[in-house]
């Protein structure tokens, strides 16, 4: 097992199935352009052979399969057949929800039974503006069927100051009311907005905004979470519970677990750092010979953690998928 100085190591393998999404979110593309597959994306197989080696030569236990939007990609069902045999303890996606109803059913079989569903705001017009494609109602009738279909729901919000602040205590209470955990993502100082001179600091809403918000209405206590949990947990006695991911208030970054592959076969082992390992040639190599050449990777891309906070990086959540 790889193992750092300060005793972290990779068990979480964010996959990013596609670099391509359907949504032109702002605070993620800053030209409203829609992203579309690299040319160079690694076939299905070798994505599933991919996450075999990282089970191996990494200890990985927990697989998040993320994008660009994972549902837009015609590799999802074949890479989801060719990972049902692995010994992961665990399967959630990343989506935006926009194609969640019709692929529910492909999700289902594979065994993935937890969802992460991006949603910024209920109000349609606020929704157009933020995301910048898809369809409002689209989302809400698949987070509803995906209800229906018995699977774990946690959605993901981006609180941001001038778009969407009036939207945390509604979403809230569209959580609370079914069962979904909301969780709150501090604005991270990624891809463009990690360049001087753009609206971060006029969007950014902190943990303690959040808490102050939301504490006006709903008594709250802090609550349990896994040690290498990134969401800082919080239970409205009686109702249900929120998380808030707080990248700049209370940086998680001595307990990081996550490793990243992107879909063109880079291993990503920090998002704040520029760094990332080619793995895509190894793929179609035997196994003993791809095993010592990943480790050596491993071993850098466990070195590209930082020590204490996240401090920005160029590296864009569109192609590496949170
Ligand atoms: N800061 C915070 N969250 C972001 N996401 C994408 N870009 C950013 C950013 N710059 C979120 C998406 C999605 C999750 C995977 O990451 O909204 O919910």
């Amino acid at each position: 097992m790889i193992v750092d100085r300060q005793g972290r190591r990779f068990r979480n393998l964010r996959i990013s199935l596609t670099a391509a999404c359907n949504y032109a979110c702002t605070y993620c593309v800053p030209n409203g352009k829609r992203l579309v597959a690299a040319q160079d994306e690694l076939s299905a197989d070798a994505m599933a052979r991919a996450v075999a080696y990282l089970v191996e030569a990494a200890g990985i236990e927990r697989l998040r399969i993320t994008g660009g939007e994972p549902l837009v990609s015609p590799r999802l069902e074949p890479f989801l057949e060719a990972i049902g045999r692995l010994p992961l303890e665990d399967i959630g996606l990343t989506t935006n929800g926009q194609l969640l109803a019709r692929k529910l059913p492909a999700l289902q079989a594979a065994g993935i039974r937890r969802l992460n569903v991006s949603l910024d705001t209920l109000d349609p017009d606020a929704f157009r503006r933020i995301a910048r494609g898809g369809d409002l109602d689209t989302v809400l009738a698949g987070l509803d069927a995906a209800r229906a279909a018995g699977f774990r729901i946690k959605l993901n919000m981006v609180p941001l100051r001038q778009e969407n602040l009036d939207q945390v205590l509604p979403l809230l209470d569209y959580c609370l009311a079914r069962g979904y955990e909301l969780r709150f993502i501090e604005l991270m100082r990624m891809g463009h907005l990690a360049r001087a001179g753009t609206d971060f600091q006029q969007q950014f809403v902190s943990l303690g905004d959040l808490l102050a918000l939301i504490g006006d209405h709903h008594p709250f206590v802090q609550a349990e979470a896994p040690l290498d949990a990134t969401a800082l947990r919080y239970e409205i006695p009686g109702r249900g519970h929120f998380g808030i991911i707080a990248n700049e208030s209370v940086p998680f970054c001595r307990t990081c677990s996550r490793l990243r592959l992107s879909s063109t076969g880079w291993l990503h082992g920090c998002l704040s750092s520029g760094n990332r390992h080619y793995i895509g040639d190894l793929l179609d190599k035997p196994r003993h010979q791809a095993l010592p050449a990943l480790q050596r990777l491993l071993v850098k891309a466990l070195g590209d953690k930082q020590d204490l906070a996240f401090s920005g990086g160029a590296t864009v959540m569109k192609i590496i998928g949170g």
